[in-house]
């Protein structure tokens, strides 16, 4: 049910009718106020404008062409041409009574597009940090929404698994293997890292083999593949610790590191060769983009390949992008990652396109984010100074979690308070991180996101306990309610419209990579909840209301749970 959706196609068409293109935009948008109506079409003014009518008047033809049948009372033309919109109590009555009785919640789900969604992407090698929560939850929640909306989502976990610094990690790998036959502790991957760098700075030999090893490495050198192979599977093992501990649905099969790429980068760049768009420079070869400019003033120059003949990040992204179209054969790509890569992305996007390895159709989208900042406004690290390790930090979150949970509910069952501690634990860190635009930085404060007030995991998860507890009083199965809706307060009207809203910032969380809107959205929704129930008992009201008013619970509990769901947050029946 997309309500924007079923107005703004009549009264688009209403406009052509009166005179507008084929190309008008009605404009339909949720009024910010109840006195202009539940919705607003506010592309009157610019047609009018474009047509030299007074908008007024235009808005007069408008609507003496538009037919809403039960949809709408009332049509009301405001201010200088806006269109405000009432819709029905008995339309809406229905449409809720719908999408109670319809597991998927009366949202369309059959977008069937094939959407490549890069994310999360960490390095071999490297222990994943806080850097690579943001992408890897944010891109995890539009992941979810895709898929539930009905596209196939192919995940592509861009892992940095390919260049020069191999040599010197396979290398160091084999030294260890040699020394320390038996077994080998690689659980500390960054210190195995930094021991490998030491060797490399101070052992003239180790550090000759290492340059050896990137060049049989790159031949396909099977001895060297295996070392590598281990190092991959290690990292991958690690992180798919993490991802199960963070109820994300990203597996091993998921990953498309960047070496998976590399038989593609010789062509690519020949191919730039060959079409005068990449040049020999000082032994490299450059694109130079005119989009782009130097310090000097010049057009700036990419390289996309090096002069020992070793290609770079840019040259993997032009692949990439093309492999998601052709080989993948999806309708669009995203990619999420930190905003420090946007040149870097639009680069290797706009080379993409000028060497045409793409259709002009084929969509691409980097979906940026900022940073995560301490409480002190600087980076987040430790006491210390150092990276906080994901690990750490979610040891952290439940050991909070504990001891709100023994203070908040200490009469639940030992099982009941594990559940609702990962839970809380969980999803008290995904949604800090999910209700702030992603597009800036934000204050990572744990006193915020554990507290049950205000937009947090905790307040969501408990608003749904809440619900549930309703039917679990009454002892009433909300699988088997049977009866209809009634809208006669105007707090169970407010209900009814918000619940069919569902549909409309699912949409803009998938098109724009947006969840903060999905927070927000069942933030409000809870606070509507919790003004219907006060205005509205239900279990103390006679039949039919109180079946009415059950129904609406049970949508809002569902709507609640599968909002959170789609966030990568479990819900509890208790807390
Ligand atoms: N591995 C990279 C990093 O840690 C992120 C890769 C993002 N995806 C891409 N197609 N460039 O910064």
């Amino acid at each position: 049910m997309n309500i924007q959706q079923l107005l703004s196609a009549p009264i688009q068409q209403a406009m052509i009718t009166a005179g507008a293109d084929q190309d008008v935009q009605a404009l339909v948008r949720q009024s910010s106020k109840a006195q202009f109506g539940d919705y607003q079409a506010n592309g009157i003014m610019a047609a009018a404008k474009k047509l030299g009518q007074n908008p007024r008047e235009f808005a007069q033809q408008v609507l003496s062409h538009l037919d809403l049948g039960e949809m709408v009372d009332k049509l009301e033309i405001a201010g200088p041409g806006f269109i405000n919109i009432f819709l029905n109590k008995d339309w809406l009555a229905k449409e809720s009574l719908n999408a109670a009785f319809d597991d998927k919640l009366g949202i369309n789900t059959h977008q069937n597009q094939t959407i490549v969604v890069d994310y999360s992407s960490p390095n071999v090698a490297k222990e994943m940090h806080v850097g690579h929560l943001r992408s890897t939850i944010i891109g995890d929640s539009v992941v979810r929404t895709l898929e539930f909306l009905g596209n196939t989502v192919i995940r592509a976990n861009h892992v940095g698994d390919w260049g020069t610094q191999f040599g010197m990690l396979i290398a160091y790998l084999e030294k260890m293997q040699n020394d320390n036959a038996s077994g080998m502790d690689l659980s500390d991957i960054e210190e195995f890292y930094r021991q490998a760098k030491a060797e490399f700075d101070s052992n003239a030999a180790f550090a000759e083999t290492a340059r050896q090893y990137v060049v049989k490495l790159q031949s396909g050198d099977t001895h060297c593949l295996t070392l590598w192979q281990k190092l991959v599977d290690i990292t991958m093992n690690q992180c798919q610790a993490t991802y199960d501990r963070l109820n994300v649905t990203l597996t091993q099969a998921d990953t498309m590191g960047e070496s998976l790429y590399n038989p593609m980068l010789q062509g690519i760049v020949d191919d730039l060769k060959n079409q005068g768009l990449a040049v020999e420079d000082n032994g490299a070869t450059v694109v130079f983009l005119d989009e782009f400019k130097n310090k000097e003033g010049e057009p700036m120059g990419v390289i996309i390949q090096k002069n020992d003949g070793g290609f770079l990040y840019t040259t993997t992204d032009i692949a990439a992008a093309t492999y998601r179209c052709h080989t993948l054969k999806a309708n669009k790509a995203y990619v999420f990652t930190d905003a420090r890569q946007s040149q870097h992305m639009q680069q290797a996007w706009l080379i993409t396109r000028k060497g045409k390895f793409i259709p002009d159709e084929f969509e691409l989208k980097h979906f940026t984010f900022g940073m995560m900042l301490g409480k002190d406004g600087k980076p987040f690290k430790t006491r210390t100074g150092g990276t906080v390790k994901l690990t750490d930090l979610l040891d952290e979150a439940v050991e909070r979690a504990t001891a709100l949970i023994n203070q908040k509910n200490p009469d639940l069952s030992e099982q009941e308070k594990q559940a609702v501690i990962e839970a809380v634990a969980i999803g008290a860190v995904k949604y800090a991180d999910l209700s702030k635009n992603r597009t800036t930085d934000y204050v990572f404060d744990w006193d915020n996101m554990l507290s049950f007030e205000g937009n947090t995991a905790p307040y969501m998860q408990y608003a749904y306990t809440r619900i549930r507890s309703i039917f679990a009083k009454a002892q009433i199965d909300p699988a088997t309610l049977d009866g209809q809706i009634m809208l006669s307060d105007d707090k169970e009207r407010a209900l009814a419209v918000k619940l069919l809203q569902f549909e409309e910032v699912l949409l803009t969380v998938s098109e724009d990579g947006l969840p903060h809107l999905l927070c927000q959205y069942l933030f409000e929704l809870a606070g509507i909840f919790s003004s219907f129930y006060e205005a509205c008992p239900i279990l103390t009201t006679q039949e039919p209301t109180k079946t009415s008013r059950l129904l609406l619970a049970k949508l809002t509990a569902n709507t609640l749970q599968k909002g959170l769901d789609l966030l990568g947050i479990k819900t509890v029946e208790k807390m």
